[in-house]
């Protein structure tokens, strides 16, 4: 990373993989799993070393990152002049091109820049600026799908600027086209899914599926499949050192680790017909059809697969459908359906509300805090 003349620094293949808070271990696990290197979990991401390659197996490879950045300068900014400053020092033709398309998304807390849409542009300013006055033509802009994309993080006056090797978020998996009711984003159905240790050598079942995101996040697990191998698009595409046969070599190899099948079932029961038909598309979107078993049920008639296995279980819980008051008996029956039928199965229940889980009335054997979105929660295990 090149610090400016605010104290500079020049690094090269340093990544940063930004996560929802929480999500920090996992991720850094994954990461070391694909090959980085110097992994270290910050703040809402990991730090990690490697070359393109990495950068490439990274994107399509992790489950519970939102993007990977690569940072090219850290510099103290309390003014968006100080920021512009900072900027101009960096060379950017080594970057990219007047002939590309450029876009800045920003995001500051507690600093004293407190404008993030005039931070982007004074960001824009001084790199369209320094080409302008060297080779007389500027890149435009393209806030949509930009050629090179620029990442602005500012926490208490430290401005980071980054390459979005990413472009659109990684949770968006592309098999869910339509928003059902209250769904889990993909990459925190993955998170919880690794949590409870699950790989795909037991059974797997999620009584209260909704739109399948844990079920279908489970099977791509399972089946080792790499979650961005359909993608189309990554930001590092328009870069001036994207190397198509590369990153065709990496997904190719990705794409010969996955398994064709699974060994135990993986199995989703809802109460709507209409949740369970939108989870056997969603489920066919991700070539995952064959493997997944969908029920309409009841909760309280629904009876576990072969086991034992791992139960886990997104239920509602008030913030957003029904009444924290109606649902305590609805939690007490999830208990009386793990005593009597889930004997001898791990069985972990996502929640925000501690009152409710605690009518499960089964003594838990941990819980661990997550946020849903802005919503704080806690993954809870019970071993009936
Ligand atoms: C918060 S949603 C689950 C969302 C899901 N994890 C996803 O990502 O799409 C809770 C689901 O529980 C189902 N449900 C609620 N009460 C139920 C019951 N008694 N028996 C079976 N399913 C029930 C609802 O129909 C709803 O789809």
């Amino acid at each position: 990373m090149l610090r400016t003349s605010f104290g500079s620094r020049l690094v090269s293949l340093r990544y940063f993989a930004t996560c929802a808070r929480g999500l920090e271990p996992l991720l850094a696990d994954e990461l070391a799993d694909l090959g980085g290197r110097q992994v270290e979990p910050g703040r809402g991401g990991v730090e990690f070393r490697g070359d393109l390659a990495l950068l490439y197996r990274a994107n399509l490879g992790v489950r519970t990152a939102v993007r990977i950045l690569r940072p090219i300068l850290s510099a103290t900014t309390r003014t968006p002049d100080e920021l512009y400053d900072a900027v101009r020092s960096v060379d950017w033709s080594a970057y990219m091109t007047p002939d590309h398309t450029l876009a800045v998304d920003c995001n500051v807390r507690d600093s004293q820049i407190t404008h993030s849409l005039y931070a982007s542009r004074r960001v824009k300013d001084a790199i369209c600026d320094q080409f302008r006055e060297r080779c007389g033509r500027r890149p435009s802009v393209d806030a949509e799908r930009p050629m090179v994309g620029f990442n602005l993080h500012i926490y208490r006056n430290e401005a980071v600027l980054s390459l979005d090797s990413s472009g659109e978020s990684l949770h968006k998996r592309g098999y869910r086209p339509v928003q059902t009711r209250a769904p889990l984003n993909e990459a925190l159905a993955a998170a919880l899914i690794l949590r409870t240790g699950y790989h795909g050598e037991r059974a797997f079942a999620d009584p209260l599926c909704g739109g399948g995101t844990l079920c279908i996040e489970a099977a791509w697990i399972a089946l080792r499949r790499a979650p961005g191998l359909t993608r189309k698009h990554f930001g590092f595409m328009g870069w001036p050192d994207y190397n198509v046969r590369l990153f065709a070599e990496v997904r190719d190899e990705l794409r010969s680790r996955s398994r064709r099948d699974v060994e135990f079932p993986i199995v989703g029961a809802d109460q709507r017909a209409d949740a369970i038909e939108f989870a056997t598309g969603n489920a066919r979107n991700a070539g995952v059809g064959h493997i997944i078993d969908w029920q309409v049920s009841q909760l309280h008639d629904w009876q576990p697969p072969a086991g034992p296995g791992v139960v886990i279980c997104n239920p509602p819980y008030g913030e957003r459908i029904g009444d924290v008051k109606e649902l305590m008996g609805y939690y007490r029956q999830m208990g009386q359906v793990f005593r009597e039928r889930c004997a001898g199965w791990d069985c972990w229940v996502f929640t925000s509300n501690d009152q409710l889980a605690e009518a499960v009335d089964i003594e838990p054997a941990g819980s661990i805090p997550y946020f849903n979105g802005k919503i704080p929660c806690r993954l809870w295990h019970y071993l009936p």
